[in-house]
């Protein structure tokens, strides 16, 4: 039996939408910070707000701006994943390009966005205006 539930444990990580680096952090006034070191290795970077089901991706632009879109499928709220071209949803198919927009039905409207600014050597996502 524990060795089945050892088994199920794994089988189910290996499943996890969550494959992947994610920089946790708490939210302080409705915001989350990110360092911009984290920016070092890769221009895209995944946030998770303390308490949150959601991933933020964080996509550092050719011009040095960066763009903060929420994973959740905009269909039915599913969890969506990084493809290496935007993002996934393993419910119904759908696909969404870097910048939020959908490729691929059955989802009809873009991701959420959210602001973000630089402030000296972090990187702050304004959750709620
Ligand atoms: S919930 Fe994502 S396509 Fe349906």
């Amino acid at each position: 039996m524990l060795a089945a539930s050892g088994y199920l444990f794994s089988e189910l990580a290996a499943c996890s939408p969550a494959a992947y680096h994610v920089f946790k952090t708490e939210i302080v006034n409705n915001h989350v910070e990110i360092p911009l070191t984290e920016f070092a290795q890769s221009s895209l970077q995944f946030v998770r707000p303390n308490g949150w089901y959601y991933d933020i991706a964080v996509q550092k632009k050719a011009d040095n701006s960066y763009e903060a879109l929420l994973l959740q499928c905009t269909h039915q709220s599913n969890q969506l994943v990084p493809n290496g071209n935007g993002y996934t949803c393993s419910l119904h198919g759908s696909q969404f390009n870097k910048d939020g927009d959908v490729t691929k039905g059955p989802a009809e409207k873009p991701l959420k966005h959210y602001p973000v600014t630089v402030n000296q050597d972090k990187l702050s996502i304004q959750l709620k205006s």
